[in-house]
C-alpha cells in the first residue's frame, strides 16, 4: 500500500473534520466525520446520523462508503475518520466489515487536536470475511 503524502492526509482530515460538523448525534452527543479518497482523486464524505429508534443510527464511515459508491467512486484509496476523542476513535466492528468489502487501504484516525494515527483496513480487521471468501466455497 503506497504511503500517503502529508498533503493527502491533511486533505482527508480536513474534509472529515468539516463534515463532522453536520453529524446528527442528539442522543450520544458523539459526532463523527469520515472522508474517502477514491482512485480518481475525488473525496466523498459522511457523518453519523442517529435516530430516535436508536438501532437505526448509521455511522459516519458507512455513510462515506455509500456516498463514494453512489457517486461512482472508482476504488477506495484512503479513509479518514475524525472524532473529538483522544486517542482518536477507531471504526466500529460493523464498519470494519463494510470497509473490507472495498479492499485494503489506509485508514487515518484523527482528533480535533491534531493527533493522527495511520493504520489500514487489514490491520483493523485481520482474517476478514471478504468477497474472495465467497468464491473459495468448496461446494
Ligand atoms: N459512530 C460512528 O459514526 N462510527 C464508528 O465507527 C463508531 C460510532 C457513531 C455512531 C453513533 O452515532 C455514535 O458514534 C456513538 O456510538
Amino acid at each position: 500500500m503506497p504511503d500517503l503524502s502529508p498533503e493527502t492526509i491533511n486533505r482527508l482530515v480536513e474534509a472529515a473534520t468539516s463534515v463532522r460538523d453536520n453529524a446528527h448525534a442528539p442522543y450520544s452527543g458523539f459526532k463523527v466525520g469520515a472522508a474517502i479518497l477514491d482512485a480518481n482523486g475525488r473525496l466523498h464524505e459522511g457523518c453519523n446520523v442517529e435516530n430516535a429508534s436508536y438501532g437505526l443510527s448509521v455511522c459516519a464511515e458507512r455513510h462515506a462508503v455509500a456516498a463514494a459508491v453512489s457517486a461512482g467512486g472508482d476504488g477506495i484509496v484512503a479513509l479518514a475518520v475524525v472524532t473529538d476523542t483522544n486517542p482518536p476513535a477507531s471504526p466500529c466492528g460493523a464498519c470494519r466489515q463494510v470497509l473490507v468489502e472495498f479492499g485494503d487501504f489506509a485508514v487515518i484516525l484523527a482528533d480535533l487536536a491534531g493527533e493522527r494515527v495511520v493504520t489500514s483496513v487489514a490491520e483493523l480487521l485481520p482474517d476478514a470475511f471478504t468477497p474472495e471468501s465467497l468464491v473459495k466455497s468448496q461446494e
